[in-house]
């Protein structure tokens, strides 16, 4: 996957030097480090971090249908481990955090984990996204170890769509978990659908429907190819151009919100009578890859540039081996400068990556 296959030029945040500067190194220790910069100019400040492989359900576009392979336990960082490296990248710039999975939730003692991350100085932000099977158990502690925000799946309301897609009965345990996280206090819960032709495109009124009556925000994702099966096709995807136009028509025009962080990767729209927000995250049909800020660390360890980067940069070995704090920076830093200008997924050279989204983390 190289830069000629992205479908869009790369645009450069205005305060952001282009690739052709040279970045001189800080010299003055008394100053903050130089920040994680790739070659595109993309400043990283966010670091999605995956617990766990292991899930309660098994979304086709994620995971295969049985005989899925885990890691076993031993080869998962250790929360003293995750905490270790994320003291060393807050430094760097990573102020923002994302626990993910598989199903994070089901990783035993995670609001120990959230409690850790949320001391480290420099983290302004820690979030989880999680399938909301297990909140009704867990909302109330999450919140209390000092969790900030909360996006969990919902892709349909509907139990056999659900059955379809998850593998596994049980929509109405999913409605309990929202309803259990906004009774714990969580606020500005976000709901994320993935969009699929034929399977969810019904669904998109109903949803938003749901949404606004619950005060939860909604974004709709386009399906990647993500897939364990590897039976994503272009045709799968149903666009976020499609399902605004349905939402127009059901609710009258979206009003388009300012963006105020470009790094986000949704487009964000109020509706038309101000109650609530609806997102299009849109990877497929308008890639974002040029505002990328995100890293991601994998359950076992190894540091991603990209969801569909074909490298991993082994931070395990460094961390149970007694590499420093320098060699560890160094290795985040080589991973930064590796990362490629887009993930290419309309370029005749697409190789969707070795890894499927469970194994790397959503
Ligand atoms: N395409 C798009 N989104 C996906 N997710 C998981 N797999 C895919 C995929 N192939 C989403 C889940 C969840 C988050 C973990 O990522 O729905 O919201
Ligand atoms: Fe589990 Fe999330 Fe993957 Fe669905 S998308 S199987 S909920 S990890």
């Amino acid at each position: 996957m190289d830069s000629s296959d992205h479908p869009r030029p790369i645009t450069y945040p205005m305060n952001v030097m282009q690739p052709t500067t040279r970045v001189e190194p800080n010299v003055d220790a008394t100053v903050s480090p130089m920040p994680l910069i790739d070659r595109y100019g993309r400043i990283h400040t966010s670091l999605r971090i995956s617990v766990t492989d292991r899930c309660n359900i098994r979304c086709f576009y994620c995971m295969p249908a049985e005989l899925v392979s885990f890691k076993p336990r031993e080869e998962l960082l250790t929360f003293e481990e995750i905490e270790r490296f994320v003291r060393v990248l807050a430094p760097l710039g990573i102020t923002r955090l994302r626990l993910t999975g598989g199903e994070p939730l089901i990783r035993a003692d995670l609001p120990r984990l959230v409690e850790r991350l949320a001391d480290i100085p420099g983290i302004q932000d820690l979030a989880l996204t999680t399938n909301g099977i297990l909140l009704p158990q867990f909302a109330r502690q999450l919140l209390k170890a000092g969790l900030h925000r909360l996006n969990i799946s919902l892709d349909t309301l509907n139990e056999a769509t659900f059955q379809r897609i998850a593998r596994r009965e049980g929509v109405n345990r999913v409605l309990q978990g929202i309803d259990a996280a906004i009774d714990a206090g969580f606020e500005r819960i976000r709901l994320n659908a993935v969009a699929i032709r034929d399977i969810t495109e019904h669904e998109a009124v109903a949803l938003a429907q749901y949404a606004r009556t619950k005060r939860c925000e909604l974004r709709f994702i386009e399906t990647m190819p993500l897939d364990a099966d590897r039976h994503w096709t272009r045709d799968h995807v149903l666009t976020g151009e499609e399902i605004r136009q349905r939402l127009e028509d059901a609710f009258g025009p979206l009003v388009p919100k300012l963006r105020e962080d470009v790094s986000q990767p949704a487009v964000d729209f109020v509706f038309a009578d101000g109650q609530g927000e609806v997102g299009f995250i849109n990877p497929v049909s308008q890639p974002f890859c040029g505002d990328c800020n995100r890293l991601r660390l994998t359950a076992e360890g190894q540091v991603r540039n990209c969801l569909f980067s074909q490298r991993e940069w082994d931070a395990r070995e460094s961390l149970r081996n007694g590499g420093t704090d320098d060699a560890l920076t160094q290795l985040v830093r080589d991973c930064v400068a590796g990362k490629a200008a887009g993930h290419g997924i309309d370029g005749p050279s697409f190789q969707p990556p070795a890894r499927a989204m469970f194994q790397i983390g959503g």
